[in-house]
């Protein structure tokens, strides 16, 4: 009986150290800028465990057997293990080592590693670069984004291919006063986690600031908290094709729909980049 007992306490434990451990901080306090924490990834894992058809065919569509492919961002895996299943030779890099922990639990095999794609000085070279769910959008200083596009740039093989989303001004929240909850879900171990959050649109740096607070709690009782610095550059039409030029790309394709729509105005929530050397 009072092993039973012990087990069951053990579980509970385990189950809470895999939020509080270990990046998880005592106090509420802010894990950098878009840094996903292990709140933050436990929920985007819960909320978005897959990826959606159209865009992973998107994707899909530009990759050949025998390429290297980079997943730079790859998060939690959902575009980078399709790839792996369909016998892609692909990789994943993502600064957060709580996102790539979904990955690897998915996908124990994976080739996937930590870094953070600013200051990332690998010298190796991808047939295919991709990175979907707009998360080029995630670097809001412009000298910064137009850095991690040279770099992108660098990592293409010969005759290789970059292709990527950004969110437009098109997709601008409205501003809110103050947090509301705007997620919630039930964890494996019956937890609640709930997300607040609020949005602000800054028109001049075009950042969309959209701050959050993600709440663990155990019948009621707050067991964590963890805050994420979440902004977002909202691009204007044709600005994206100028930083490409100045990071060296010569050839620019963009789309407004993962069935390669052309672009043809101003008002698409997203934009989709097919670009070479
Ligand atoms: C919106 S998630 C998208 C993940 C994945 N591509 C997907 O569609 O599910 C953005 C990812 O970018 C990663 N990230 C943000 N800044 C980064 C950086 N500087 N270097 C590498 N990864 C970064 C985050 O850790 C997160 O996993």
């Amino acid at each position: 009986m009072r092993a039973a007992v012990a087990k069951k306490e053990d579980l509970y434990y385990n189950a809470l150290a895999r939020y509080l451990l270990p990046m998880e901080v005592p106090e509420l306090s802010g894990l950098g800028q878009n840094y996903y924490g292990s709140l933050c990834a436990e929920m985007y894992d819960i909320l978005h465990r897959t990826a959606p058809a159209d865009e992973l065919a998107f994707y899909l569509s530009y990759a050949e057997k025998g390429q290297k492919i980079l997943e730079p961002l790859c998060g939690n895996g959902r575009f980078l293990v399709p790839f792996l299943e369909q016998g892609f030779d692909i990789t994943g890099l993502d600064l957060s080592e709580e996102m790539l922990a979904k990955l690897r639990q998915r996908a124990p095999g994976a080739q996937a590693f930590r870094a953070d794609i600013t200051t990332y000085s690998g010298r190796e070279t991808y047939d295919y670069i991709f990175v979907p769910s707009c998360s080029i959008s995630l670097f809001t200083d412009i000298k910064q984004c137009k850095q991690v596009l040279r770099k992108l740039n660098a990592l293409l093989a010969k005759g290789g291919r970059l292709v990527f989303s950004v969110d437009t001004i098109a997709s601008r929240c409205t501003d809110d006063g103050d947090y509301q909850t705007t997620a919630s879900v039930k964890t494996r171990e019956g937890f609640d986690l709930i997300l607040k959050s609020k949005n602000h649109y800054d028109e001049r740096s075009q950042t969309q600031f959209s701050p959050g607070i993600y709440e663990l709690y155990r019948e009621g009782e707050l067991l964590s908290q963890e805050r994420m610095d979440f902004q977002t550059h909202l691009y204007q039409a044709g600005e994206m094709e100028q930083y490409l030029r100045e990071s060296g790309f010569s050839a620019v394709l963009s789309y407004s729909s993962y069935h390669k729509t052309p672009v043809s105005g101003d008002d698409y929530e997203i934009l989709l980049y097919e670009c070479s050397l």
